[in-house]
């Protein structure tokens, strides 16, 4: 028996009692719950790295806007089922000073987090020709956006990009398009789990193909110019969080309150229609609701029958952050770059103990420090590595989950406390001791 920081019995028994039978395919939740009943069993505190959740006071921006809006009286009040002109304003703004792209207030949307973003646009694209009735998932990717389409009952092809950056990403993704049932692309940027950033040139070929094949690209950008290699926090001003919107008209941008802001208890956030795409029509829409165009089936319809409407006090959070953003007056990027230099020291123990990054690089750049990142360890399946790492009292969710590939877990440094590093770098030595490399 290894002498382990936690005894292996006690995880053992919290995975049988859940019933999970493997590991890899376990959620979040579960994950969660097994770190939490080995902890209050074992006594020994948990290096918490599964959840996505943000670890930091939300935006004293956005509390102080909302608390003023409800002692104004809004609550009574539905929201424009629109958005609320000011934030609709303020995002169009937006995305000029950080993206450097034209959006009209008609296109920016407010919705209750990017989760009901993808939710309302995957059922929009879906139903705008029903020969095209699937959705492409640029894997690795958030795991509930597939279940959204199971809830939904569409379905969904996916690949991972790790073998397919740079010049072979066109093959693939035309390997898929040109059958003529995608709908939809779908990615985030950057990369839940991975922490890979699209490059400008791949960009370029998902906006080109776009076009080519007439499907619409939803950009996920809940971790918005979050790529801290370089500095992206100055409104109009160069270097531009990257975009699929510089080279298609045919896009959606989901822009979350909850990481870059802090915001996501209050579930909000802005899916930002192109102007072309806002306007254009579709045969599914006259088929079922007699017409409309893409921006007026997902307000007037999908929205309106989904929550009509998004939370009014968030609305004024989120105008106010943004306003504050546009006008330089609100550095939110320095608020949250914690997170990068948390995962520029969790990477460095683990990988002088022996780990390696899995998704390591951008074409020939390494990956950038942030929310996340991915490990394996040499010989070990995820399945086994989320196991065996939860006897060192560490927790992570498998890369299987993700739609990924490639063997290794996900890592989130959001709930990281600064005397962690010494529990981590004191339970690996132990770790690498008790799996040594060699023998594998
Ligand atoms: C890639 C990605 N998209 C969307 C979301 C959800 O964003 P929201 O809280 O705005 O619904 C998350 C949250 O973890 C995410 O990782």
């Amino acid at each position: 028996m290894k002498n382990t920081p936690i005894d292996c019995k006690i995880i053992d028994e919290a995975i049988n009692e859940m019933h999970i039978t493997d590991l890899s395919k376990a959620t979040i939740r579960e994950v969660k719950a097994i770190a939490a009943k080995a902890e209050e069993i074992s006594g020994v505190e948990f290096i918490k790295m599964e959840m996505g959740v943000p670890g930091l006071p939300p935006s004293a921006v956005g509390v102080q806007a909302e608390i003023e809006a409800l002692q104004n009286g809004i609550a009574s009040l539905y929201p424009d089922i629109n958005g609320l002109p000011a934030l609709k304003q303020e995002a169009s703004n937006f995305v000029k000073a950080f993206i450097n792209v034209d959006i009209n207030p008609e296109g920016c949307v407010p919705v209750t987090g990017s989760m009901q973003g993808t939710y309302a646009s995957f059922l929009v694209c879906s139903q705008s020709d029903e020969k095209r009735d699937t959705i492409l998932f640029i894997d690795p990717g958030f795991p509930v956006q597939k279940q959204q389409l199971v809830v939904m009952g569409q379905n969904y092809e996916t690949f991972d990009v790790y073998d397919y950056r740079g010049d072979k990403l066109r093959g693939k993704l035309e390997s898929y398009l040109s059958k003529g049932n995608i709908s939809a692309i779908i990615y985030s940027n950057p990369n839940n789990p991975s922490w890979v950033c699209l490059k400008e040139e791949e960009l370029k070929v998902i906006g080109e193909l776009a076009t080519q094949y007439d499907v619409i690209v939803l950009e996920d950008l809940a971790y918005f110019a979050m790529d801290f290699r370089t500095d992206l926090s100055i409104p109009y001003q160069t270097p531009y969080q990257p975009s699929v919107a510089h080279y298609t008209d045919n896009y959606v941008l989901l822009i979350s309150g909850s990481k870059a802001f802090s915001y996501a208890g209050q579930r909000i956030g802005v899916t930002c229609i192109s102007n072309s795409l806002y306007n254009r029509t579709y045969p599914g829409f006259v088929k079922r609701y007699g017409g409309g165009t893409f921006g007026t089936v997902f307000i007037h319809r999908v929205l309106y029958a989904l929550s009509s409407g998004t939370s009014h006090s968030a609305q004024y959070a989120m105008a106010a952050m943004l306003k504050a953003a546009n006008e330089g007056k609100y550095n939110f990027l320095k608020d949250v770059s914690i997170y990068g230099e948390r995962a520029h020291k969790l990477k460095e123990i683990f990988i002088r103990h022996g780990f390696h990054l899995v998704y390591d690089k951008d074409l020939d750049q390494p990956v950038a420090d942030g929310f996340y990142f991915t490990i394996g360890y040499p010989g070990m399946k995820g399945c086994e590595l989320i196991k065996e790492l939860m006897y060192y009292g560490v927790s992570a969710i498998s890369l299987d989950t993700t739609g990924s590939k490639q063997e290794g877990l996900r890592a989130c440094t959001s709930f990281i406390k600064d005397h962690q590093y010494d529990q981590l770098e004191e339970r690996m030595q132990l770790f690498e001791k008790n799996n040594p490399i060699s023998k594998k």
